[in-house]
């Protein structure tokens, strides 16, 4: 690719995500995460290349003291050898700007993910069982699954479930063009979120409403190393990149049952 063409700027997507097999297979994600990173910085700086946007995640802020979550939080141990990859490139990432100032950095610090594109061509499809709550959900809206099983709802939360901070894949997908736009030397850190916290049966229910399904669930103990409640402060991503999230949850939820329905040629 570096040989062929004229690379200005690199937005690096590649990775690996699945927090229980990251606590599995941890050797997978350092050398799959942490590992390519590096390769791939090798060669950016071979080809002088210096200009980077990262995908990296709020799992970096660990369980926060306090809501909502900024930038300038102190970063904790994350609770996962997936979150540990994403701290450690972020700390690669930080160190190399600081032995090369020609270096454009953006950190972007992706909350929680979900819905499609809207023609449904592109979505989120992962093999197997999902281990997370959106893919889930619409495999139960569709039949392929039974129940939903909801990780605990005891939690102090308004009504007991854990409370996550959901965006739109689009939004998420603009943050980056307009880090893209932005980016000038130096390292800079903004959280994609909505800035708005929605609990697991605020999104059962709100999935149900738009798409006029019904998602039977059980409740069921906690998940290993979930916190309660974390959501975002977006308002830097704001001011200094002048993007906002356009799209809500009704969006997230319409959309990513749209995309389930045609992958399976389902007709409603
Ligand atoms: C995790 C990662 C995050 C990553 C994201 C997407 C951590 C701390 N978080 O987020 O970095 O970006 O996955 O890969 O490592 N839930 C249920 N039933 C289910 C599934 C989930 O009740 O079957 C609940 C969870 O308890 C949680 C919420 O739904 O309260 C969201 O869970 P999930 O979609 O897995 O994302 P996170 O764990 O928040």
């Amino acid at each position: 690719m570096f040989l062929e063409n004229k690379i200005d700027a690199v937005i690096h997507f590649a990775g690996l995500k699945a927090v229980r097999e990251s606590v599995k297979e941890p050797l997978k994600y350092y050398e799959g995460n942490v590992g390519i990173t590096l390769n791939l910085l090798h060669v950016m700086q071979e080809h002088n290349c210096k200009n980077i946007i990262f995908s990296s995640s709020a799992t970096v802020y660990g369980a926060p003291d306090k809501l909502p979550i900024k930038e300038d939080f102190l970063l904790s141990r994350p609770s996962s050898p997936y979150g540990t990859t994403k701290l450690m490139i972020e700390y690669i990432l930080e160190d190399i700007y600081n032995a090369d100032k020609d270096w454009k950095i953006t950190l972007l610090r992706y909350f929680n993910p979900i819905g499609s594109e809207k023609t449904g061509l592109l979505g989120e499809n992962p093999k197997g069982i999902p281990n997370n709550l959106m893919p889930y959900i619409v495999r139960v809206a569709i039949g392929e699954l039974e129940y939903l099983n909801v990780f605990g709802d005891d939690y102090p939360t308004h009504d007991g479930t854990g409370v996550r901070d959901y965006i739109h894949v689009v939004d998420l997908a603009k943050g980056h063009v307009k880090a893209l736009e932005n980016n000038i030397s130096g390292i800079h850190i903004y959280n994609l979120g909505t800035g708005k916290g929605y609990s697991v049966l605020d999104l059962v229910k709100t999935f149900e409403k738009v798409n006029n399904v019904r998602i039977p669930y059980k409740i069921v103990a906690r998940r290993a190393g979930d916190i309660a409640e974390y959501y975002s402060d977006p308002s830097k991503a704001k001011q200094e990149l002048h993007w906002e999230t356009e799209l809500n949850i009704e969006d997230m939820c319409r959309d990513s049952y749209n995309y389930i329905i045609k992958k399976n040629k389902i007709n409603i």
